[in-house]
């Protein structure tokens, strides 16, 4: 199968990924705790070890801030669910992932918060001027995808960091589709959290991501439990990460983690998203002045990730997703990605689209291919 869904998750994983999961499980796989055994004091240290080149990863100099996490998904909702308080006020976009929306109309609804939602440019850009504008007294958090997963288009962070210090808000940024594929320094673009899922870009296994807390807040633990430590204590441990890591650990994943992210850093984060970014590009010109096709989002590569969303005249997404599938044998994610708002804005609500999304591993050839099967489903030639 010629495989283009890497925005839900990237497959293949390197080979490396699979060894190390294989040889951990067989060799280390104990619970860890830090006054356990020798094979559960090894599996502690991978997680610290993991911890520190995830670290790396987003410029976060003290690595005992960074959570590890089970997706994006609970990353956010620790952060949100953890940060927001009665009559908190907070701000995000249309452009966001259920993760981030029904996080935050959850609180909404039980009368907990009142959000306010940012509209994006028709090419699917997010104006730092309208966040400013959105920032009342009661904001204290404002939330956004880096790169959201319907259009790919990467949004101005900093220059929205810079604007939240300003006016002392929180600045969570979710990176579930650039970790890995963008650079990103949690200092310079000032994120006061940062989520990420492992499976994605990191190219890591399913069930691993984390959540970066920096030194401006505390956040108040969603899920509580047991820590390896201080068995005693009526509640948690009041420090980080133990404070919001409770129960046991997926630890062979983590240990998958760090091989996916030491492989994408030996082969340079700026590299593979080149690679998504040519094969990305080679797709929209082929489709971008035909009638027959619409495209979604800037057609500018440089303010992109390896993602398009698109549709063919006369079929609806699904149709075309299994067509790929069942005649072509390639596999492309039609639909509303999870992100219904998103897909409100462009205007392909509620088929949503097909969403194309190269990996680090896709090949000239799959693309062609690709292009070649599109365009006879277009012509009606199958
Ligand atoms: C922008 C964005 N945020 C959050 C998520 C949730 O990631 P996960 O399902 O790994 O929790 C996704 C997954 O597609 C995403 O694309």
């Amino acid at each position: 199968m010629i495989y283009l869904d890497n925005a839900a998750t990237t497959f293949p994983k390197p080979e490396i990924v699979y060894k190390t999961m294989d040889t951990f499980y067989r060799t280390l796989g104990a619970n860890p705790g830090r006054s356990g055994h020798r094979m559960a004091v090894a599996a502690e240290k991978e997680i610290e070890d993991t911890r520190i080149v995830v670290a790396r990863l987003f410029g976060i100099k003290d690595s005992m801030r960074l959570i590890l996490t089970f997706n994006a998904t609970d990353a956010i909702n620790m952060g949100i669910k953890g940060l927001l308080k009665p009559g908190d006020h907070a701000i995000t976009t249309f452009l966001e992932h259920n993760a981030v929306s029904r996080s935050l109309h959850g609180l909404e609804k039980r009368g907990i918060i009142t959000i306010t939602k940012v509209r994006n440019s028709p090419d699917g850009f997010i104006n730092p001027v309208d966040i400013k504008k959105a920032i009342t007294s009661k904001t204290r958090l404002i939330v956004m995808a880096h790169a959201p997963n319907v259009l790919g288009t990467i949004q101005p962070i900093r220059d929205v960091g810079r604007i939240a210090r300003e006016d002392n808000c929180i600045f969570m940024v979710d990176a579930a589709q650039t970790a890995g594929v963008c650079e990103i320094d949690v200092n310079e673009c000032f994120i006061d959290m940062i989520a990420f899922t492992g499976h994605k870009g990191p190219l890591g296994p399913t069930g691993t991501g984390g959540l970066y807390v920096g030194e401006r807040l505390t956040l108040d633990p969603w899920r509580e439990g047991g820590t390896g430590f201080e068995a005693a204590s009526l509640t948690q441990p009041e420090e980080l990460p133990f404070k919001l890591e409770s129960g046991t650990p997926n630890t062979v994943g983590i240990a998958g983690l760090r091989a996916g992210i030491e492989f994408v850093l030996s082969k340079r984060i700026s590299t593979i998203r080149a690679h998504e970014q040519h094969l990305t590009s080679k797709l929209m010109q082929a489709f971008q002045h035909d009638q027959r096709f619409t495209l979604y989002g800037t057609t500018d590569i440089t303010k992109k990730v390896g993602i398009l969303s698109m549709n063919v005249k006369g079929f609806k997404p699904q149709e075309v997703g299994g067509i790929l599938d069942q005649t072509f044998n390639i596999a492309v994610r039609p639909g509303l990605h999870c992100a219904p708002f998103a897909h409100q804005m462009i205007g392909t609500f509620p088929d949503g689209t097909i969403r194309i999304s190269p990996g680090c591993f896709n090949t000239e050839d799959d693309i062609d291919q690709l292009i070649t099967a599109l365009t006879k489903i277009a012509d009606e030639k199958i």
